[in-house]
């Protein structure tokens, strides 16, 4: 992992109780030998005085945009220099701004004009974080490639116990070393990811399906993007916006996701097969809307085409194959049989019962090499580790 040293930190601290836990990460990080530049806002103030990060970055802290000597476009300049853009403690306040795309403030000036990095980092009352406002906020954030450090369950200043205590100043820090090294990591590389569940017709409005959410599979892509991939998505039917700035191909059936994907593999570097496809299909769909017969009616299934199988036969030389089983009972067993049977190099495996439809998931990397389990971490952080997994493999 590249080092912070020599790199300009924009720390943006908001109004929150958490700002105190900041002053240590803008001491450590000042300590690496990374430039700290600390943007204040006036609530954040209220709890922090400009003084404390002064004194431990030997930076003027700015907290007015009006007050900048730098130049005409001083509002704007820091978002410039950047290498990395870090808002800790996120207030639910700063988020909606930042959502919005306002720019009253250097915060809002320096996200907006910035091309570096943004890492997020919420702290607030349990409620405020999971009313669908802030959600819906955070999600816009995340679409637009903003790196959010989820918070944590833990006691609250209220004395409340709920998720939205700041995450870990040690997962912020690693964070910030990540986007770091990762912006590059795989340039010029393009990376396939599948995602979300397939749908299999019955008759024209109906259809077999399975609970795939395709967030997953949507991290990896946008954690593949930041990483400087060219990406494409092919994505089933998901209820969630494609992901910006990547190649977005959709699909509904496992035998158009099959289509889709053998298209990609001649220029493929990598294949991350995160899609729920469906095994069968139906064996003969009806051209018109089944009426209720007042009995039972048999549906007959056919086994859809083995992609991954596919996909190991035909890939480009020295492409990596990533497959995916998510599984009731042991998947890891389940995993370790896939990479016998299929060959891929690695396979993620995971437990329907913890990853599916939500955002949280915990996973284990099985390969040839043996067995990584993960502790349970949201999907963006699972994405970015195993984004880190494939340019260790095929990086540059
Ligand atoms: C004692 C106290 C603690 C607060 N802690 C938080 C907090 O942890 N998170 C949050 O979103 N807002 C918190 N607030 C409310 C914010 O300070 C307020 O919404 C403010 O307008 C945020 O402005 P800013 O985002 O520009 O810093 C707190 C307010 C008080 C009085």
């Amino acid at each position: 992992m590249s080092d912070v040293a020599g790199k300009t930190v924009v720390l943006a601290v908001t109004g929150s109780i958490a700002a105190y836990k900041v002053v240590e990460l803008a001491r450590r990080l000042t300590q690496q030998g990374a430039a700290v530049e600390v943007v204040m806002t006036q609530s954040a103030q209220e709890f922090v005085t400009p003084l404390t990060f002064q004194a431990l970055t030997y930076r003027p802290v700015i907290t007015n945009m009006f007050g900048l000597e730098e130049n005409a476009a001083g509002h704007v300049a820091l978002g410039e220099r950047a290498d990395v853009v870090v808002v800790a403690p996120a207030t639910a306040h700063t988020i909606a701004k930042l959502a919005h795309g306002e720019a009253d403030d250097v915060i809002g000036t320096t996200v907006l004009a910035t091309r570096a990095p943004v890492i997020v980092a919420p702290a607030m009352n349990r409620y405020m974080y999971a009313n669908l406002a802030t959600q819906d906020n955070l999600a816009v954030l995340r679409r637009r490639g903003v790196h959010v450090v989820d918070p944590e369950e833990g006691a609250l200043a209220s004395g409340a116990v709920g998720p939205g205590r700041l995450a870990p100043i040690e997962r912020i820090e690693a964070a910030i070393r990540d986007v770091l090294a990762r912006s590059e990591s795989l340039e010029g590389r393009h990376v396939v990811v599948t995602a979300g569940p397939t749908h299999e017709a019955i008759d024209p409005v109906r259809y077999i399906a399975n609970r795939s959410s395709g967030k997953f599979g949507y991290a990896i892509a946008d954690a593949a993007r930041r990483a400087g991939a060219r990406v494409t998505l092919i994505s089933g039917p998901t209820a969630l916006l494609p992901v910006l700035g990547v190649s977005f191909v959709s699909v509904s059936t496992a035998a158009e996701m099959r289509d889709a994907v053998l298209a990609t593999l001649p220029d493929a570097d990598a294949v991350v097969m995160a899609a729920a496809v469906a095994d069968y299909r139906v064996a003969n769909p009806s051209g018109q809307k089944i009426k209720k017969l007042g009995r039972a009616v048999d549906l007959r299934l056919e086994e859809n085409a083995d992609i991954l199988s596919e996909v190991g036969r035909r890939r480009k030389q020295g492409a990596l194959i990533i497959g995916f089983k998510a599984e009731t009972g042991d998947p890891i067993r389940a995993a370790e049989q896939l990479l016998r049977d299929k060959k891929p190099d690695l396979v993620v495996a995971n437990d329907v019962a913890v990853g599916f439809g939500g955002d949280q998931t915990e996973i284990a990397i099985v390969s040839p090499d043996g067995v990584e389990r993960m502790a349970p971490m949201s999907k963006t952080e699972a994405a970015t580790h195993l984004v880190a997994i494939i340019a260790a493999r095929i990086g540059r």
